[in-house]
């Protein structure tokens, strides 16, 4: 079993702040007890939030390493991807070296990406940080209900993703799950269902994330379910 702490804020701004709050700490850290933070990104408006109020941070950045949860299969520098939103929101307003940036190769096309990117993700195992969104369906990265990846891979191909674009590249379970901390970020009415699921057990994809160090959801009040 999985510890979720179910972490309550009243809007999605109080979210964005307790994130980026988590996150400067667990860096602090990371760093000073190994020299460097390994941080996986996630998409979604949710954390975009998040990155904007970093960027506005006073950070030293020496020993983060970036890396990312799941990528749109777009070609590189596509509006829609999500490494195109981080570096808009946050790491283009930042001093951040180049060689500390992970994205996922995803214009290479899913599998060959996926492929290309489980070296980079066997290389930087474990994370400090995972931070993930969750969609209404309770997908989480690029994780979709009813689709089912192979265990022993940690990159998975994804190509009828109900989310468009349709192909997309994820960390597998396993992956997600190997970090000295994982955050969730959940907010606004319409993620009500899928946590009200979620609480009763369905195995949604999020819920499938069973995780050794638990998993932080921090909502805002409006994604609680009434009862
Ligand atoms: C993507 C995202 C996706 C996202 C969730 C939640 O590529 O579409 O990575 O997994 O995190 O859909 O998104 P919101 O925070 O925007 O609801």
């Amino acid at each position: 079993m999985t510890a979720v702490e179910w972490l309550r804020h009243a809007n999605a701004d109080e979210v964005a702040e307790r994130a980026v709050e988590a996150i400067l700490e667990l860096a602090d850290s990371a760093i000073a007890a190994r020299g460097r933070f390994r941080l996986v990104l996630a998409g979604g408006s949710t954390p975009e939030r998040a990155y904007r109020r970093l960027a506005e941070r006073r950070t030293d950045y020496t020993g983060w390493q970036f890396y990312l949860g799941d990528e749109r299969c777009l070609p590189a520098d596509h509006p829609e991807r999500n490494s195109t939103m981080i570096q808009r929101s946050w790491l283009d307003r930042v001093a951040v070296a180049g060689q500390a940036v992970h994205w996922i190769p995803a214009e290479l096309g899913p599998e060959r990406a996926a492929s290309v990117y489980e070296e980079t993700v066997r290389d930087a195992l474990p994370f400090d940080v995972v931070l993930l969104g969750m969609g209404e369906d309770g997908h989480t990265a690029s994780l979709f209900p009813g689709q089912s990846h192979d265990p022993g891979r940690l990159v998975v191909p994804v190509t009828a993703a109900p989310k468009p674009p349709p192909e997309r590249v994820s960390l597998n379970y396993g992956a997600l799950c190997a970090a000295r901390a994982v955050l969730v970020l959940v907010t606004g009415e319409g993620k009500q269902e899928a946590v009200r699921r979620w609480r009763a057990g369905e195995a949604l994809p999020v819920a499938q994330l069973r995780c050794r160090s638990g998993l932080r959801v921090l909502l805002d009040e409006a994604a609680w379910p009434d009862s």
